[in-house]
């Protein structure tokens, strides 16, 4: 089937089968083709060990078929049932700090546990074996949300597992002592047992240890993931596989994980609470995009999997998504490249955990603001059909690398970051200006980009940095932040001065870091104020470097504080290109001055007419423009256009409606 696809996670095991033809009619008239169904329900599939009771899934999927909607269908792996962890209680996760967690919510398995393994292998493939010729499936699900509540296991079997990892990495135990410092605090290791997961410990566990256990953890995971998808290509061999990721999630790296995916998706919960949930959710977008477009194909559609129709349950006070933006994020999902809008879920659950969390058909049925917003939704979307499949380009890239999260969020730091808002900072101005980034692994191919933004990417291989280097030589614009290029893959620090790869990049040197603490403000004022006149007003927070200028223009200095006088911001000249360095977090007028200079270099349009809120971005030969505002807001388009939602010819004056959405194409 072309077009966009839409729907929801489906759990007809959760009501009497009297209800599912309600369902399947009440599907068809909201435009749903694709639901996801069966991830939770392995105690009903194998109410006991051994084969499939699933009669009742048949006549789910036929009834789903006969009408016409598609099906990913789970391989129910993600909630072991009370069985299994009674047969193998081994398989419960245990914390950092060694406590057991108990079942009785979900995903309460130990990713090293080979009785989970096991156990989820053979239902993956007796699933694909009753059902890989099934009409109605489309796609495959295994698992769900990886690493969702329990990302790490630090149980026996998991230390055991460590420790092979840790052999086939370093061969000697010699080399371990080498790789994470053993001469530091007395830990050369004198043989593979004595070694351990990161545990609670009396203060900081070593930190290349740290690191390595965080890759080994999304390398366990996969492995179960791989395994799945194993058993599943065994019965349907075309069949594509996907499993549901969760945008920036710690624990995962996407980055190793996107090329298994046949089709990559993401589950989307911006909270509805913050003003910039809308920026938020398009940073999810565009990563996703960016891990799927890495596996080779670029432009590779992506799916999202899981959204909220309007609240979740599960943060301390739910606000429902406002009216108009479920619309408004799903047709951003579009715009930024998603083939498919999904939601959890499909019917608000009666009983459960996750009762009070939104569904498509809400607990008041169909006489609902949340029904009468699907059914115009799936009507939306029937409409994008023409956009489906075609390629979202971006002219800048922020690089994101899943390692370098770790050890930046590792503790015994200068001082505490969280790379989320960090990227989020760098990532508003572009936004804002209707420039669409990438978000790319820093080994990655560079050469389609103008600009790459480097946003405290602490941990760099010796790859990753040339890779920035000779991008700049070739012509590219760099935006380096402050504590980038510091360590190396095992978390050593690369001496004679920050950052050392990019040194003669930037024409400066870092001596010293003096981070600001939270709250503290210093000014900064332009030594060579920029073509848009930054300087004035300007600040800095979060942190400061000392810098050693050597050869790069000074944009911005310290204008108060030990470092008065000295470098904040600068921009220096190498190859063909050109490097700004952020010794510091600039205050958001003034950081957005910056890019647009950056973008100015690199030759990207930065718009400054954007109304705050609203949202341009392409996707093909569409344009779209989403506002985000809960009140109208008046719009110059340059032109006539027309819009793929109502047919209307619109232009070069309009005034868009709360929330309203245009998706516009050349007049024919
Ligand atoms: C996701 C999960 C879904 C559902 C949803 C609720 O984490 O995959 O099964 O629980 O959250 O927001
Ligand atoms: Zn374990």
């Amino acid at each position: 089937m072309s077009g966009i696809r839409y729907g929801g996670d489906y759990n007809p095991e959760q009501w009497p089968e009297s209800t599912w033809a309600q369902d399947i009619r009440l599907m068809t008239e909201a435009g749903v083709n694709l639901v996801t169904v069966g991830v939770f329900s392995w105690s009903r599939l194998q109410p006991a060990p051994g084969e499939l009771t699933a009669g009742w899934l048949d006549r789910v999927l036929d009834q789903l078929g006969a009408a016409g909607i598609g099906v990913d269908l789970g391989t129910g792996t993600a909630s072991p049932p009370p069985w299994l962890v009674t047969a193998h209680p081994e398989i419960l996760p245990v914390t950092v700090d060694g406590r057991r967690l108990a079942p009785g919510a979900r995903q309460h398995y130990c990713p090293s546990a080979p009785a989970f393994r096991a156990a989820a292998v053979d239902l993956a493939g007796r699933m694909a074996e009753r059902y890989a010729g099934h009409p109605a499936v489309t796609m495959w699900h295994v698992g769900n949300e990886y690493g969702c509540h329990v990302p790490a296991c630090y149980c026996e079997l998991s230390a055991a597992a460590f420790r092979d990892w840790l052999r086939a990495r370093y061969g000697e135990v010699g080399a371990l002592n080498e790789a994470w410092g053993g001469a530091v605090w007395s830990q050369d290791y004198t043989g593979w047992d004595e070694v351990q997961p990161p545990r609670t410990a009396p203060t900081y566990a070593n930190p290349a240890q740290q690191l390595d256990f965080a890759r080994f953890s999304s390398g366990e995971l996969l492995a179960c993931y791989l395994a799945e998808r194993e058993a599943i290509a065994v019965q349907a061999q075309h069949a594509p596989v996907t499993t549901n990721f969760m945008g920036f999630f710690r624990s995962l790296d996407q980055f190793r994980w996107a090329d298994e995916l046949d089709v990559v998706s993401v589950d989307s919960y911006p909270d509805p609470a913050d003003q910039e949930a809308h920026l938020q959710s398009a940073m999810t977008c565009d990563l996703t995009r960016s891990v799927a477009r890495l596996s080779g194909s670029p432009g590779r559609p992506w799916v999202l999997m899981e959204q909220a129709p309007a609240a979740v349950n599960w943060r301390a006070v739910n606000v429902p998504k406002a009216p108009g933006q479920y619309r408004a994020l799903s047709l951003q999902a579009v715009a930024r490249g998603g083939d498919a809008v999904l939601s959890f879920q499909w019917r608000a659950a009666a009983a459960g955990a996750e009762k009070f969390h939104s569904g498509m058909l809400p607990h008041a049925g169909t006489a609902s603001r949340v029904w009468r917003e699907v059914t115009r939704l799936g009507a939306d979307l029937g409409r994008l059909a023409p956009v489906a499949g075609t390629a979202v380009r971006a002219e800048a890239a922020l690089l994101h690398d899943w390692e370098s999260w770790w050890a930046l969020e590792a503790d015994s730091h200068p001082r505490q970051l969280h790379l989320v808002e960090l990227l989020r900072a760098f990532y508003r101005p572009l936004f804002e200006a209707g420039v669409t980034v990438d978000f790319a692994h820093p080994e990655s191919s560079l050469s389609g980009y103008r600009l790459v933004v480097v946003p405290a990417l602490y941990l760099v291989s010796d790859a990753g940095a040339e890779n920035v280097r000779r991008f700049a030589r070739d012509g590219g614009t760099v935006l380096i932040s402050f504590f980038s290029g510091i360590v190396d893959t095992c978390e050593r620090v690369r001496l004679g001065g920050y950052p050392a790869p990019w040194r003669e990049l930037l024409g400066l040197r870092v001596e010293e870091f003096a981070p600001l603490p939270d709250g503290a403000v210093v000014r900064l004022e332009g030594v060579a104020v920029g073509e848009s006149g930054t300087g004035a007003g300007s600040a800095g927070h979060v942190w400061q470097d000392v810098i050693d200028v050597l050869g790069a223009d000074q944009v911005l200095s310290y204008a108060e504080g030990h470092l008065v006088g000295r470098a904040a911001v600068t921009r220096h000249s190498y190859g063909r290109g050109e490097a700004f360095y952020l010794g510091t977090l600039p205050d958001r007028a003034t950081l957005r001055d910056l890019m647009a200079q950056a973008c100015g270099r690199a030759g990207i349009e930065f718009r400054t007419d954007i109304p705050p809120g609203v949202e341009v971005v392409r996707r093909g030969d569409c344009l779209f423009v989403i506002s985000h505002l809960d009140h109208p807001v008046e719009l110059d388009l340059g032109g006539k256009s027309r819009d793929l939602l109502t047919s209307d010819i619109v232009g070069p004056a309009a005034v868009l409606g709360p929330r309203g959405v245009l998706a516009l194409t050349a007049r024919d």
